[in-house]
């Protein structure tokens, strides 16, 4: 197989079309529940009202075949192709997906990685975004994540947890 990582972003339309965000959210995590495991799909997917950026890694031939998919999609438009590479490894092990709002962590993170606090992905460069993506995921903003097995035709998941806010007692 050849591993390839795909980097978008696009506009929400969500809110634009009178759906709720959390209803829609739900529908794509278990959309990407159902698919993206067995297809040997990892990476994640960020979001707040207005973007989307996502991460796709696997097979280039699978990760061509979710993108197309995803970008008919009607709940977002103006998608824009950041990078698309063949890599060696993955940087994903599994998929996730994070909301991109705030918190003094989150605030952080906006900071190390852009200019502005708060996701706007029309002014970070590929490395920016990716690295952005990875952090966000890996912190308490992560709503979701599943895992592949090894050979990418199992799962486990998905783990929903609330974005958890630390106590001040820590
Ligand atoms: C921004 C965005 C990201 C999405 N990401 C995924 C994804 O990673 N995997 C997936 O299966 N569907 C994803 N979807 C949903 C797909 O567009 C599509 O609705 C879904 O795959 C249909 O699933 P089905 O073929 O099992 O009916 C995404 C949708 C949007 C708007």
């Amino acid at each position: 197989m050849f591993l390839f990582r795909l980097v978008f972003y696009s506009r929400s339309r969500i809110t634009e079309l009178g759906n709720s965000v959390a209803k829609e959210m739900r529908a794509i995590l278990d959309a990407s529940v159902r698919n993206n495991p067995p297809a040997g799909l990892t990476g994640a997917l960020i979001f707040n009202d207005q973007y989307f950026a996502q991460i796709l890694e696997g097979d280039r031939a699978a990760v061509t075949r979710s993108f197309c998919k995803i970008a008919a999609d009607p709940r977002h438009s103006n998608q824009v192709i950041v990078e698309a590479k063949p890599i060696e490894q993955r940087m994903f092990t599994d998929w996730s997906m994070a909301y991109a709002g705030h918190s003094d962590e989150i605030d952080l993170l906006y900071l190390k990685h852009s200019v502005t606090i708060g996701l706007n992905p029309r002014t970070m460069t590929a490395a920016s975004l990716t690295a952005f993506i990875a952090d966000l995921v890996r912190s308490d903003a992560r709503v979701a994540h599943t895992s592949i097995s090894q050979s990418g035709d199992a799962i486990s998941g998905p783990r929903i947890a609330p974005a958890a806010k630390k106590s001040a007692a820590g």
